[in-house]
């Protein structure tokens, strides 16, 4: 590698072009570092002549892949073109001409992430994608190097910027779902199509890379259950914030007696929990470790200079790899088996509010089918609607399984008196838990 490590990039949007600007303006510290220069010497790109908010020689740009994967001067491949078929099949190529490899494109490690990995350790090739979960925060090394000693037992993320933006507007201003993913549009956090940011599969993506790293488990996109944002009522954002919980899209991934559960859903957050307080775009994951208890890392979930930091970083710990002639590690190695953990083995409290008839008897019946299911109420509200002889029911239950929830969800309709199940959430961080 000699006093300089050469990068090649593929893609040069937004993020492409914060490399660059980093790389540029970072060479004093790369250099103090490293003892080399690193330096970006050839970019693939679909279309040379278009302008960028970069400054770059244009000798730089090729539409020929092989010009950046085969160039043998090349070491360290940086993949921000995004999209999965493509990406995965320059990386696979990199890894053949022993190239390491950062990426930023989490729809790819959260569905190929385990090939790749195979691939790049056949190869003795590093493979890092930290900038692929929550932007700018350094989360999956916190995970994989800082709390490496610890057993982690949950990992609660809010590491979608779009929907968080959303929620807030919803629930600080009263805003309509539709008025605030204008807004969000409108300032650039949301995309043009944000169907995978509200439907919650973009968390779901992150959520299995860190159930990965953090379990040390194969967790597979499938394994993640996923509901996105869509259907949230402000009704149910307003009882919340009366019984003291705040709607936030909560990705959740557990691992308790070597079992799993990971899940990505809206979820009324307890005000005390430290998540509660993460408002607009921005990110934050919550782990919580066997030995060292609760840990939280906060940041910017997206955008060019905060996703090039991890990715540059990544170009960091993998040169000094290099340099000690130790590449070929991975983040984590699969350790335990997967085993998902069965609906009566997931412990959650639950919220649900329904509309019932406001007469004798009614809410005794509710009442005595969740008692025939072993479940407590922790707060009940009733408020009378404005049709008459209408009431509107909000019960928030202790701690049960997902299993008795499913049953009551199934029962409740079919009590004389109860009309309708008008929302149901998962309740997360009361002191119970
Ligand atoms: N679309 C994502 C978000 C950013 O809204 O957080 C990239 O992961």
């Amino acid at each position: 590698m000699g006093n300089k490590v050469s990068v090649g990039l593929l893609g040069l949007g937004v993020v492409g072009s914060g490399v660059i600007k980093i790389i540029e303006s970072h060479q004093e510290k790369l250099m103090h570092q490293l003892g080399c220069e690193v330096q970006v010497k050839s970019v693939l790109v679909r279309n040379p002549e278009k302008q960028r908010d970069v400054n770059t020689d244009r000798t730089f740009l090729t539409t020929n892949p092989d010009d950046v994967l085969n160039d043998p001067e090349i070491d360290v491949i940086v993949e921000v073109m995004g999209g999965i078929d493509e990406a995965r099949q320059h990386i696979l190529n990199a890894f053949k001409a022993k190239k390491h490899v950062v990426t930023a494109n989490k729809d790819l490690v959260a569905l190929h992430g385990k090939e790749l990995q195979n691939a790049a350790s056949q190869n003795k090739c590093d493979f890092y994608y930290e900038a692929s979960v929550a932007g700018g925060i350094p989360i999956l090394r916190g995970i994989t190097d800082g709390l490496s000693s610890d057993r982690i037992q949950q990992v609660m993320g809010i590491v979608n910027g779009t929907t968080n933006y959303i929620l807030t507007k919803m629930d600080n201003e009263g805003m309509s779902y539709e008025d605030a993913l204008k807004e969000a549009q409108e300032l650039g956090f949301a995309e043009a199509d944000p169907t995978a940011d509200v439907g919650g599969l973009d968390a779901a993506r992150k959520m299995a890379i860190l159930g990965r790293l953090a379990f040390s488990t194969d967790v597979d996109l499938e394994d993640v259950e996923v509901s996105g944002i869509k259907n949230i009522a402000l009704e149910d954002l307003q009882y919340g914030n009366q019984l003291g919980y705040t709607m936030k899209l909560i990705g959740n991934a557990n691992f308790s007696n070597q079992q799993l559960e990971v899940e990505v859903q809206p979820t009324l957050l307890s005000k005390e929990h430290p998540l509660s307080d993460v408002k607009n775009e921005y990110n934050a994951v919550y782990v919580y470790g066997e030995a060292v208890g609760e840990t939280m890392f906060y940041g910017p979930g997206a955008g060019s200079l905060p996703t090039a930091t991890a990715i540059v970083s990544d170009v960091v710990a993998l040169i000094k790899n290099m340099l000690l002639g130790v590449t070929g590690n991975q983040f984590v190695e699969p350790y335990f088996k997967k085993e998902l953990k069965t609906p009566a083995e997931r412990l959650g409290q639950y919220y649900v509010r329904l509309h019932a008839n406001d007469e004798p008897g009614v809410f005794q019946a509710i009442s005595s089918l969740f008692n025939q299911f072993g479940m407590s109420f922790k707060h009940i509200l009733q408020t009378p609607l404005e049709k008459h002889g209408l009431a509107e029911i909000v019960l928030v239950t202790h701690q049960t399984s997902l299993e008795n929830f499913h049953n009551i969800l199934e029962e409740l309709p079919k009590l004389d008196g109860v009309l309708e199940i008008k929302g149901h959430y998962k309740v997360e961080g009361d002191a119970e838990q």
